[in-house]
């Protein structure tokens, strides 16, 4: 290339940058609204639900109960484990005789 060729490209260059025709380009931006879900899910109406709100609301929210799995294969003994692993690896201090209501309730509504 010849100098005036390259001077001519460089001034070219020069201008398209100071117009702003590399800036990058907003046309078209809207902003977006979106809702978020509700950060704590509520236990759902169901049999010793007052049994379930005592034993089951000190460490986590009914969310963790909410997003488990659905299906033929997740009733009882899937929520039967899910009590005792509360009890036994996470030290959940729920009384004997409650473990069987909070298993009913899960099965039943979940
Ligand atoms: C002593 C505290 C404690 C109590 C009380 C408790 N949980 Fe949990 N729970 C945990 C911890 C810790 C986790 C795991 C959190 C994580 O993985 O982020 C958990 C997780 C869960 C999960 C998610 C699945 C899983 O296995 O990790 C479910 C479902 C659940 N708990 C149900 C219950 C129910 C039902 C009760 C009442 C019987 C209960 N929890 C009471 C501590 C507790």
């Amino acid at each position: 290339m010849t100098r005036p060729v390259l001077l001519a490209l460089a001034t070219i260059i020069g201008l398209a940058a100071a117009s702003g025709a590399f800036a990058p380009t907003t046309a078209g931006a809207k902003p977006i609204s979106y809702k978020l879900p509700d950060r704590a899910v509520e236990f759902k109406p169901g049999p010793n639900l007052d049994v379930v709100k005592a034993n089951c609301t000190a460490c986590h929210s009914a969310d963790y109960v909410q997003t488990q799995p659905r299906g033929p294969k997740f009733k009882k003994d899937f929520w039967q484990a899910e009590v005792n692993k509360m009890i036994k690896v996470y030290g959940a201090p729920i009384a004997e005789p409650d473990v069987g209501k909070i298993v009913d309730y899960l099965t039943a509504t979940y």
